[in-house]
């Protein structure tokens, strides 16, 4: 892996540092990528439980793709660059594994859309948040027309969306875009806790509620009978006898995921 991503594996809970500070983590083409491998280690490595993920520096988590790289790019290196960060981005929010963005500073354009391919968003205080693309003659390229919309509804997305006004991190608390705003010296614990409370539960049960909360914006799939179904699953399951029985016994669960 290059420089432009630090990953390190703290107790089960890879932590993904976005490191271009002095570009205020600008999303180029090959961050992206090296983004996709943690991505695939979180998914494919049973010592990987969760995901954090935030920015180098005080200042930005991510303020967008990296405009210097695609400046010159033609119609059709667009769509390849967009359907590069959409896999990626897929992945995040498709993962059986917790994900969460601790957000310590700028989420613009490419930034917030990764922030909102994760599960849950927690911010610092001075974090402003926006889709500025429009500024550009863009329109957001890597999900950003969708989840604005699925998270804090059409009026308000379409209003950022247009305008490219930022959001303060109290407002974005407000519109239910972050899931807390906390002090930046607090950012990483507040993460690692929310994490930790995640990962104390059943591994299949939290996969299988993502799943299931993730079908709801799936036009193919009927999120009723995913939920049916992940229910039913759940009963097959060691974790979910070891739940109840440790219920039952008045006792702590111990999970395996299985
Ligand atoms: N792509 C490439 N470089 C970027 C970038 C981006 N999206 N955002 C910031 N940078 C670079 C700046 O060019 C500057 O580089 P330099 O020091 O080599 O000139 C460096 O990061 C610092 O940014 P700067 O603009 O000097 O910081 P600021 O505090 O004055 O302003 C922002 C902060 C976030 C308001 C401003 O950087 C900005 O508007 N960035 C672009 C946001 C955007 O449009 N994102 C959507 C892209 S699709």
């Amino acid at each position: 892996m290059g420089e432009q991503i630090i990953w390190e594996n703290r107790d089960g809970v890879l932590v993904v540092t976005l490191n271009r500070a002095s570009k205020l983590n600008a999303l180029n083409r090959s961050l992206v990528s090296e983004l996709g491998e943690v991505v695939h280690k979180l998914n494919f490595e049973a010592d990987c439980r969760g995901l954090i993920i935030t920015g180098a520096g005080e200042k930005a988590f991510a303020a967008g793709a990296d405009i210097s790289e695609f400046a010159n790019y033609s119609g059709d290196e667009a769509a390849l660059m967009a359907r590069r960060g959409h896999e990626v981005f897929n992945e995040i929010e498709n993962s059986a594994k917790p994900v969460i963005a601790a957000i310590n500073g700028f989420a613009l354009g490419g930034g917030l859309e990764l922030a909102m391919a994760c599960h849950l968003r927690i911010c610092s205080a001075n974090a402003k948040f926006g889709q500025p693309e429009a500024s550009l003659g863009l329109i957001p390229g890597y999900g950003g027309t969708q989840r604005l919309v699925q998270l804090i509804g059409k009026g308000k997305a379409m209003e950022i969306l247009l305008t490219g006004d930022m959001l303060s991190a109290p407002d974005a608390h407000r519109l239910g875009l972050v899931n807390q705003v906390v002090e930046q010296e607090t950012l990483m614990d507040t993460a690692f806790e929310m994490m930790n409370k995640i990962l104390s539960k059943g591994p299949v049960a939290i996969a299988k509620t993502i799943e299931a909360v993730n079908a709801y914006f799936d036009t193919k799939a009927n999120g009723f009978e995913e939920e049916i179904k992940g229910f039913a699953h759940c009963f097959d399951t060691n974790d979910f006898k070891e739940g109840t029985n440790a219920f039952l016994e008045k006792r702590k669960p111990e999970f395996k995921g299985n």
